[in-house]
């Protein structure tokens, strides 16, 4: 058993999601090839798992399946294997793991980890595997926890670490712990998932293998942990990238205050920081202010602007005197001058407001 655990450890990641809430971000480009912190979104991820011990990784893909290898390949760049495995229609966690699962070349016995595709976590997945080895278990979830349990699947466990109940976003959590989105499966039972059916890990097999008796752990830890799910955690964890709250092996640069990628212009009259990322080729004029956000290829802050906690698409345009603050502006699009954006706000790619004929005070 140990020898195809130790000889190359697998693991399989989930990246069939469409990423509603982060529309219109995603109507181009799927959640997990984001551009944050100056790479795709799952840079971050394929780097930590190299780290920790990964070697080979199957994708579980449907929605935009061929823009995963055409931005990863055979994943030599990363140290890893990767190989890519598409559902027709998306068939649910459970179902996407067991069809990736095809894929792996380890025994019944060995140890697999599944990544959800929308996390960064500081956690040592090294260590979950190894727990989950020692005491031979099933299933080992990491855990973390969170204010409002609501919105992920609240986990309770006993004294020994022993998951007692699995509650998929339920309104009535009884802990604030909850399921990170790292598992580490004994392969044998990832294949006892049925085949080609849409099956959900967190609403069927999970509960089902507490209920069966079968050994679930949790391995909880208060590391950095974020679901980037939503408009405004996607630039929380952009930012916490750059500033190195999180440090990411995958982050082209030094942390610090701004991350700017090769050909970015920022005027040195300009103030850009807070963990701001500028993207190849993008402006920024004389006069503006971006702080905390996510600025895309090509894209343009003009003078003035006001830019705070927003994400700004590639190739759009923020005009003099803009104001945004927890907006997110599509590729291509502008907003004209004068208009105020606040939390929430969503312009769609390729649309063009107009001059506001109502001027804001840009003041901070
Ligand atoms: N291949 C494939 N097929 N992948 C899928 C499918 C599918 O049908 N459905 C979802 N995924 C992938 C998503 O791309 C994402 O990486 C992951 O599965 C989780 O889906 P989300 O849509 O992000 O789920 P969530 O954030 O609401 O909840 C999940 O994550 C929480 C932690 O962030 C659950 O696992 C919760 O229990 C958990 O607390
Ligand atoms: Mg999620």
């Amino acid at each position: 058993m140990a020898e195809t655990s130790v000889r190359e450890l697998e693991a399989i990641l989930l990246v069939g999601g469409q990423g509603t809430r982060l529309r219109p971000l995603t109507i181009g480009t799927p959640k997990p090839l984001l551009p944050t912190a100056g790479v795709p979104f799952l840079a971050h991820q394929l780097a930590q798992a190299r780290a920790a011990g990964v070697r080979r990784i199957v994708f579980a893909t449907s929605y935009r399946a061929e823009m995963f290898c055409e931005a990863f390949g055979d994943g030599s760049a990363f140290g890893l294997t990767l190989e890519y495995v598409t559902e027709e229609t998306p068939l649910g966690t459970g179902g996407a793991i067991r069809n990736a699962a095809e894929a792996l070349t380890c025994g019944p016995d060995a140890p697999v980890v599944v990544l959800n595709g929308d996390i960064l976590s500081g956690h040592d997945i090294a260590d979950q595997v190894a727990r989950h080895v020692e005491r031979g278990a099933a299933l080992t979830l990491h855990l973390t926890e969170v204010e409002d349990p609501s919105r992920f699947g609240c986990v309770p466990t006993d004294d020994e670490g022993r998951v007692t109940a699995f509650l998929e976003k339920t309104p009535n959590p009884v802990t604030n712990r909850i399921n990170a989105g790292c598992y580490v499966f004994t392969r044998s039972v990832i294949d006892t998932i049925p085949a080609g059916e849409v099956v959900s890990v967190e609403r069927e097999t999970f509960p089902g293998l507490i209920e069966a008796g079968a050994l679930v752990l949790g391995y909880a830890d208060a590391s950095y942990w974020l679901d980037v799910g939503t408009p405004a955690a996607f630039v929380q964890g952009s930012r916490d990238l750059v500033l190195g709250r999180l440090p990411s092996p995958a982050l082209p640069g030094p942390a610090g205050d701004l991350l700017a990628l090769p050909g970015a212009v920022i005027s040195p009259e300009a103030k850009v920081c807070e963990g701001t990322a500028v993207g190849a080729r993008a402006a920024v004029h004389a006069g503006a202010k971006v702080t905390g956000s996510v600025l895309g290829d090509d894209c343009v802050v003009e003078s003035e602007a006001i830019v705070a906690d927003s994400v700004v698409g590639a190739g759009a345009r923020v005009a003099s005197g803009a104001v945004l603050r927890g907006a997110v502006v599509g590729d291509g699009a502008v907003v004209g001058p004068g208009n105020e954006l606040l939390a929430g706000s969503r312009v769609w790619p390729g649309v063009v407001l107009p001059e506001c004929a109502v001027r804001f005070s840009s003041d901070v």
